[in-house]
C-alpha cells in the first residue's frame, strides 16, 4: 500500500505549462513549501527511509536540492554538501560536466567536503534525464565516497520503480504530472 502522504505531496506541486518555454510542463515545489505540514510530511519521509543507515553526507544539488537537502541532512546527524553551478564556490573544486537538451552544464564540489569511505545521500526536487545526477554521482564517487542512493522529490514514471544511474538507486516520492 502506498504511503498515504504522497498523494498530499504530489496535490501540492504547481505544474506550470510552457515554462520555461513552451511545450515544457514545469513542475513547481514553491506551491508545496507553502504548506508546513506537507513540507515536513516530505522531509519525513525521506527521513524514515535513511535514518540509521549510517550516512554521514547528504549532498544536495543546486538550486532545488538545498531546500529539501538541508532538514533531512540535521534529522540524520549527516553533513550537508552543496553541489553548485560553475564558479559559486570559493574553494578548490572538483567538476563534472553532463549534457543538457541544449549544451551542457557542470556541477562543482569543494575538494575536502567528503573523505573517502564516508557514505551519501544525494537530493534533488526532480529528476528528469537523470544527466544531473549521473554528474552528481561522479563527482561524490570522485572523492571516494560510496553513494547509497539518489532521492527526489519528482520523476518521471520510469524513476518510479527501481531504476538506476550509474548503478545506484533512485528513489522518487511522486512522478511528474
Ligand atoms: C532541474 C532539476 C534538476 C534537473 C533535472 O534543474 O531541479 O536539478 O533539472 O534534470 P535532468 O534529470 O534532466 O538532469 P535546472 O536544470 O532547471 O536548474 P536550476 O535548479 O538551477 O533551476
Amino acid at each position: 500500500v502506498e504511503d498515504p502522504r504522497l498523494q498530499g505531496i504530489s496535490a501540492a506541486i504547481r505544474v506550470v505549462p510552457h515554462f520555461p518555454k513552451p511545450g515544457i510542463m514545469f513542475n513547481d515545489i514553491t506551491t508545496l513549501l507553502l504548506r508546513p505540514k506537507v513540507f515536513k510530511d516530505t522531509v519525513d519521509i525521506l527521513v524514515e527511509r535513511y535514518r540509521g543507515m549510517g550516512i554521514s553526507i547528504v549532498a544536495g544539488i543546486e538550486a532545488r536540492g538545498f531546500i529539501f537537502g538541508p532538514p533531512v541532512a540535521l534529522a540524520l546527524g549527516a553533513k550537508f554538501v552543496p553541489l553548485r553551478k560553475p564558479k559559486k564556490l570559493p574553494g578548490q573544486v572538483i567538476s563534472e560536466n553532463y549534457v543538457l537538451e541544449y549544451g551542457t552544464d557542470c556541477l562543482e564540489m569543494h575538494v575536502g567536503a567528503v573523505q573517502p569511505g564516508e557514505h551519501a545521500l544525494i537530493i534533488d526536487d526532480l529528476v528528469a534525464t537523470g544527466g544531473t545526477l549521473c554528474a552528481a554521482i561522479r563527482l561524490l564517487e570522485r572523492a571516494g565516497a560510496e553513494v547509497d542512493e539518489c532521492a527526489c522529490i519528482i520523476g518521471l514514471p520510469k524513476f518510479k520503480g527501481r531504476c538506476k544511474l550509474n548503478g545506484k538507486p533512485v528513489y522518487i516520492l511522486v512522478e511528474c504530472r
